[in-house]
């Protein structure tokens, strides 16, 4: 008899142990998402989207078709680290010079509620005249922002609310396949030899 209930507590305290190291294997969930860096994921992040320029005509993937192409994400109440990117693109843009011609730049809004095509012509007078700002309907941008494996995230801020989002700039190639991200916390010359690359890439 005594030896019966040792094994049912034996056997039980096996099926605890059991039942934790599962719910921990459980809890420790999946990695944190990784930056998108040449090499993974390429083929993954982009896509065709359909969005309107700052002028009010429709822009899709087809008007970049066949030429290298930046893509960054934001919105233009941000009081950082978008017009910091823009600035930093229109001299990054300067410094290629003719060569910038065969790139094109898009600027894609996050927050389509405020930025109408006028808010985005508005704001782009401050920067490069070549870069093409987008807005469109909410589920539109939210698929191109989903297929560009970025992010973005509303966080009310007072009366009124900020944007959260992806801060790195989405190089893609002529073929629409994603390259490399630019990052303005890198030195110019990076940022600029990845352009040059880019450029430079039949
Ligand atoms: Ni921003």
């Amino acid at each position: 008899m005594q030896t019966l209930r040792l094994l049912r507590i034996a056997l039980w305290l096996a099926a605890a142990a059991a039942a934790i190291a599962y719910v921990a294997l459980a809890l420790r969930g999946d990695p944190p998402p990784r930056q998108p860096s040449a090499g993974t994921d390429a083929g993954a992040i982009g896509g065709p989207f359909t969005l309107t320029d700052q002028r009010g005509a429709t822009f899709t993937e087809k008007d970049v078709a066949g030429r290298p192409h930046a893509v960054f994400f934001g919105f233009t109440h941000c009081p950082d680290v978008c017009p910091t990117t823009l600035f930093g693109l229109t001299q990054l843009m300067q410094a290629l010079g003719p060569d910038a011609d065969r790139l094109k730049v898009l600027f894609v809004t996050v927050d389509p509620e405020r930025d109408t095509a006028e808010a985005l012509t508005t704001y782009m007078s401050s920067f490069d005249p070549r870069i093409v700002a987008l807005t469109g309907d909410g589920a539109a941008i939210d698929r191109m922002v989903r297929n560009y494996k970025a992010y973005y995230r509303k966080v009310p801020s007072g009366e009124s609310y900020t944007m959260d989002h992806t801060a790195v700039v989405f190089l893609m190639g002529a073929d629409g396949r994603f390259v490399i991200t630019l990052d303005q916390h890198e030195p110019v010359e990076t940022q600029l030899a990845k352009l040059r690359r880019l450029v430079k890439t039949p």
